[in-house]
C-alpha cells in the first residue's frame, strides 16, 4: 500500500511510519510527504529517508477547496491509497474527503486517518494536552481515527492510555503521549495495510470483531493502583 503523509511540524510520527515501513513492520511504503509549512522538519526527515516531498504553502491561500484539490492531485499522481495526517495543522475540506472516501478496496473505510494526542472524544482540536491538564483528568493518551468532516470526530481505530502525573506540565504530558503515538500509529496503519479493518456504523472492527484495547503501558500505573 502506498501512503501519503501530511505533516506541518516536527514529523516524529512520520518518522515512526518511515521506520516501520523500512523495517517491514508494516506492509506499506511512504510514497509522498506533503507539508503546508516551508522548512518543516518533517520534510527533512522524508528527504533523509529518500522519500519524495512537496511543500505547498497554505498561508495566503483563501480558497481551501482549491488548495486541497492541489494536494489531492499530488497524492493521486504518487499513487497514494491511504492518506495519513501526522501533525497536519489544517482541517481537510469536503474536496479532500471525497477524493479519499470509502472504497471497495478499503472495505468501506475512509482512506484518510489521523492521530490525535488525547483519548477522543475528549479534548478534540488544538492543545489537547493543555485541555487535559486543565480538566484535571488522571488518564490521557492518543487516538488513531478515520477522518470525517468534523474536528477529530471520525470513527476510532485504536487508542493508548498514559497516566497524567502530579506535577505534569504540557511538555511532560506531550512527551509521554508522543511515545505511545509512535507505537500506536504504525500498528494501526499496519492493520489497514493488511486489509483487516472494516466499519460497522461508527465502530471499527479488526478482523470482523471489536479491536482489543491495549493495556496501560506506563510502569507508573500498575494494576490495582487505580481507584
Ligand atoms: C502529535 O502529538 C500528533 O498527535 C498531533 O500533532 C503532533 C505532531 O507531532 N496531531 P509530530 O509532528 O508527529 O512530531
Amino acid at each position: 500500500m502506498r501512503l501519503g503523509v501530511l505533516a506541518s511540524g516536527s514529523g516524529s510520527n512520520l518518522q515512526a511510519l518511515l521506520d516501520a515501513c523500512r523495517d517491514r513492520r508494516i506492509d506499506a511504503e511512504v510514497a509522498l510527504v506533503l507539508s503546508n509549512v516551508p522548512g518543516a522538519r518533517a520534510l527533512e526527515r522524508a528527504a533523509a529517508a529518500g522519500v519524495p516531498t512537496a511543500c505547498l504553502p497554505s498561508r495566503g491561500q483563501p480558497d481551501r477547496a482549491a488548495y486541497d484539490a492541489s494536494l489531492v492531485d499530488r497524492l493521486r499522481e504518487a499513487g497514494v491509497g491511504l492518506v495519513c495526517l501526522a501533525g497536519y495543522m489544517r482541517l481537510v475540506t469536503a474536496t479532500f474527503l471525497s477524493a479519499f472516501g470509502p472504497g471497495e478496496a478499503s472495505r468501506g473505510c475512509p482512506r484518510i486517518v489521523n492521530i490525535h494526542p488525547a483519548l477522543l472524544p475528549s479534548f478534540p482540536g488544538l492543545h489537547a494536552q493543555r485541555q487535559a491538564l486543565a480538566a484535571g483528568v488522571k488518564v490521557s493518551g492518543c487516538t488513531v481515527h478515520f477522518v470525517d468532516e468534523g474536528t477529530d470526530t471520525g470513527p476510532i481505530i485504536a487508542q493508548a492510555a498514559v497516566p497524567v502525573l502530579d506535577g505534569d506540565d504540557e511538555p511532560a504530558l506531550a512527551a509521554r503521549i508522543l511515545a505511545e503515538e509512535h507505537r500506536l500509529y504504525p500498528a494501526a496503519i499496519g492493520w489497514i495495510a493488511q486489509g483487516r479493518l472494516s466499519l460497522q456504523g461508527r465502530r471499527v472492527l479488526l478482523d470482523g470483531a471489536p479491536a482489543p484495547a491495549p493495556p496501560l503501558r506506563s510502569p507508573d500505573l500498575r494494576a490495582g493502583e487505580v481507584a
